[in-house]
């Protein structure tokens, strides 16, 4: 099994398969790391980190739906201070990829928090989150918004060599622009995508079933949407691509490779299987070994345009 390459060289950082875990799934990942081991797992990225600590949404924030589920949590978290101090060292014991995601409320402080989490040797590179849906400050605002995800994109760059990418939105006409001005702004890959806005009703109550009113669509559902934006950056963008949503067996994996993606995130499919991206390797590598497939890497954007 061990004669397959599955590693993924992107600009400042190799990961040693392309399946990441993905933010706000698996808290700071020493809460699933009990239910896998995150030294096989190519690398874990944390809940969106603030400035300061954010308690949230108020309850109720999730709500299943067919094929998926809505969330307005609202990006609750810990901060960064309390980040670094009591949460960043349970990584000193693992082997994998440490990716922290950041979410502000301006482009400035965006640069604080960056800054602040460079210093910490444990950590790998970064995932903007200019893309939440769930934030009455910032979130969508950015991400719709070409001129901050170009200013956000610059002060970052310019606060980190480590490895910096952008998550965007799939909620705007056209992600591919956003892709296109993240590599202009010196990113090294874009994450694609978050979630995409979506709402439900008690037909009772006749009340959204999201105190939020509206939350962040992910799962199986987004998955065709995911994977055209995907195939809409490839096409348009000259920048690796990390594929997220609705990835829920190996399978999915590929798909994303073959449309352009250089690596993966699994999100949703933690909550229902935390143990699914070591079942998905063993599966990559079968696929690979009875394809023929030297390195997994040569998938990504195997489809001609
Ligand atoms: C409960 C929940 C919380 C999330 N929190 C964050 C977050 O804090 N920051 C972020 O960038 N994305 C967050 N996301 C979005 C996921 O990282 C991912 O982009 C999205 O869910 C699509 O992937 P999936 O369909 O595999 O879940 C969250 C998703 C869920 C379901």
């Amino acid at each position: 099994m061990s004669s397959v390459d599955l590693s993924v060289k992107l600009p400042n950082l190799t990961l040693k398969n392309p399946i990441l875990l993905a933010s706000g799934t698996v808290g700071y990942g020493q809460e699933i790391a009990e239910f896998t081991d995150l030294n096989k797992i190519g690398g874990v990225v944390t809940k969106s980190l603030s400035l300061k600590p954010r308690k949230g949404n108020a309850p109720q924030r999730i709500v299943e739906t067919p094929t998926g589920m809505l969330n307005a949590i609202g990006l609750a978290n810990v901060g960064v201070e309390e980040y670094l101090k009591s949460k960043v060292g349970f990584f000193k014991n693992y082997d994998t990829a440490l990716i922290c995601n950041v979410a502000a409320s301006s482009p400035e402080e965006y640069l604080e928090c960056v800054r602040l989490l460079d210093s910490e040797e444990r950590i790998d590179g970064f995932e903007i989150n200019v893309s939440c849906p769930n934030v009455k400050d910032g979130g969508l605002e950015f991400g719709n918004n070409p001129a901050l995800v170009s200013k956000i994109t610059n002060l970052t760059r310019g606060a980190t060599s480590k490895f910096l990418a952008i998550k965007l939105s799939p909620n705007v006409a056209r992600i591919s622009e956003f892709a296109r001005i993240a590599k202009e702004e010196g990113a090294d890959a874009v994450s694609a995508i978050n979630t995409l806005v979506g709402t439900a009703f008690d037909i009772y109550s006749r009340r959204p079933k999201i105190k939020n009113v509206t939350g962040g669509l992910s799962g199986p559902a987004i998955r065709p949407v995911a994977l055209a934006k995907v195939l809409e950056i490839r096409k348009n963008a000259d920048i690796p691509i990390i594929g997220i949503g609705g990835i829920s067996v190996w399978q999915d994996v590929i798909e994303f490779m073959i449309a352009g993606a250089s690596a993966v995130q699994l999100g949703t499919i933690n909550f229902v299987n935390p143990g699914s991206a070591i079942n998905f390797l063993d599966n990559l590598t079968e696929y690979c070994l009875t394809q023929k497939i030297n390195s997994l890497s040569e998938l990504t954007g195997s489809f001609t345009l």
